[in-house]
Formats: C-alpha cells, structure tokens, sequence
C-alpha cells in the first residue's frame, strides 16, 4: 500500500492520537526503546555532514538522546516533539539542551535557522509526512543537510514484525481512533524514501541500509517494552478482549521464540537513513 495523503480531519485525529500515545509512555518508551533507536544516532549524524558550530534540530525527539549526543560533539542542538511528556522527560535527562514542544509542520523558527536537521523515528508517526519534510527544509539554510532515519520493512524489523505477525495471525482490527488510510512502513521501501527526500527539492539525495541486532533478555522483556513502546501496537492489542489478547500473545511467543539464544532473544534491527543536501 502506498500512502494517499490524509484528509484533514483524519490527519488531526493521528496527531491528537500520537501526541496522547507518547505522552502515556514516555517513560516505559525510553526504558526500552532509546537504547534501539539509539542505534540510528551515529549513521544520522555522520548523514548530516556536521561541522563544530553547526545549529542542529532534532525533530521528534522524544526522549532526546540525538540532541544531546550532538551537543556533545560540539553542535548547537535543539530538538522538538510534539508530546509535552517526552519533552519534559528529554529537559530532565539532558537539562543543558534546549527542548520545545511543537508540531513537526509548524516549527517554530524562521526560514533557514538550521545548517543540519535530523529525525530518529519520526516518518511514519507523521500525518503527512511530504508537509513535514517540507517544512524542515525551510528552516535549513542553503547547503545544510536533513537526514531521517526510518524502520526497514518488518520482515527485517523483528520487533515491529513479531507484534505485527502475531497481531495478523488472529485477524483483530485496528482501533477506531486511528486513521485507516496511514502507511507507517511507506518509507521503509527506498524508493519512496527517495522520492520524498527528490520531492522537497533536496540534492545528491541518498537511502543507506543498517541492520544490527539487539539482545533481550526473554519474551517477557520484549512483550513489555513493545507495548511500552509501540504507541499503534500497544493500543491495537490493549484494545482487544481478554481472550485475544492470550491468543496474540501466545502467537507472539511462537514467533518471538525463533530468536531464542543462550544469552536471549537476538533480534534483527534493520532501519533506513535517507539525506540529502538543500541547494547552495
Ligand atoms: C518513535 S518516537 C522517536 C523518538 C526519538 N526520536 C527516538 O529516536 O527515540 C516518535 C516521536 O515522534 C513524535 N511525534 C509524532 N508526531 C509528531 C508531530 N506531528 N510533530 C512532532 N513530533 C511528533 C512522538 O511524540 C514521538 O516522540
């Protein structure tokens, strides 16, 4: 499925629908799932082409761990998110980075403040996500560069693919309150990655392929930090009655128990980095 673009009402109901799924987990979300996403931190900054000096956004931070390893190497960093839970969890993990609350297609900056802009994650959470690429090259100055990281397809992304298998093999249905017609995996496929990046003007545009894998200690940690973590997921399964929440879970167990190792589960990472260059 490729991803028609939302009507309004539909992109306001994601939004609302994301701003109150990561302020509900923001905490379980950086418990588990930072040290993941964490992985794309060196490949994003290494995209973005960093000099010392440089003014960096970190859109959808989250949690913050992007912003706060570029400060570190010596860029000037502020990220954004659009949940006030994950920014104020950001502010006290990292109290010398500046955080603000903002909607990715509003950013609150004038045209061409950033020489970097970078996103961890954030793609596939996006209502429209042409918008938003868009707007984070506005506030990019000529020759700066924007790079996103993104989930490769969940055949390759085992802990988004274990849940989602699991949650196929019973047949249960999305939640109401999220929008049918969003493709979260449209830009795991690099083709459109690309054509989004060509789309909003960029140059020498690039996708790169990263996989890695992550231990966890046992099914048990995986099921906990997953719905912890997922916002789509854990709602979807949160939603279901008690008799198909034990038949996704025993699916997810069947699956999960594939990776089993003697030091746990080794599971596939796989994500995406797409950058390009905003004509000088
Ligand atoms: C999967 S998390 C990624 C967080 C962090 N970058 C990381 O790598 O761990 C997605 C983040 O996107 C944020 N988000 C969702 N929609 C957004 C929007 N429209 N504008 C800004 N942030 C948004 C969420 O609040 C959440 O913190």
């Amino acid at each position: 499925m490729s991803g028609a673009e939302l009507s309004s009402n539909d992109a306001e109901r994601l939004r609302a629908f994301e701003r109150h799924g990561h302020d509900a987990l923001a905490t379980s979300y950086h418990d588990f799932f930072s040290a993941i996403t964490g992985l794309a931190i060196n490949p994003l900054l290494e995209a973005a082409h960093l000099r010392l000096g440089t003014r960096l956004l970190d859109v959808a931070t989250g949690p913050g761990a992007l912003a706060a390893e570029a400060a570190n190497r010596g860029v000037r960093a502020v990220g954004i998110d659009l949940s006030p839970r994950m920014i104020e969890l950001a502010q006290r993990l990292y109290p010398k980075i500046e955080y603000r609350v903002a909607d990715v297609e509003h950013l609150p900056f004038p045209d061409q403040t950033f020489g970097a802009v970078v996103c961890a994650f954030g793609l596939g959470h996006f209502p429209r996500p042409e918008l938003a690429v868009a707007e984070c090259v506005r506030v990019l100055s000529r020759g700066g560069r924007v790079a996103l990281a993104w989930w490769d397809d969940p055949s390759r992304q085992r802990i988004q693919g274990i849940f989602r298998e699991a949650i196929a093999d019973i047949g249960v249905s999305a939640p109401l309150d999220v929008p049918q017609g969003h493709n979260v995996f449209r830009y795991s496929n690099s083709g459109e990655f690309l054509r989004l990046l060509h789309g909003v003007g960029l140059t020498d545009v690039k996708v790169t392929e990263h996989t890695t894998s992550y231990l966890i200690p046992d099914t048990e940690a995986l099921w906990q930090g997953g719905l912890g973590s997922l916002v789509l997921t854990g709602a979807l399964i949160r939603n279901q009655d008690q008799a198909s929440r034990d038949a996704i879970r025993a699916a997810f167990e069947r699956r999960a128990s594939v990776y089993r190792s003697a030091d746990g589960l080794k599971l596939p990472i796989a994500f995406k980095v797409g950058a390009g260059q905003r004509p000088a």
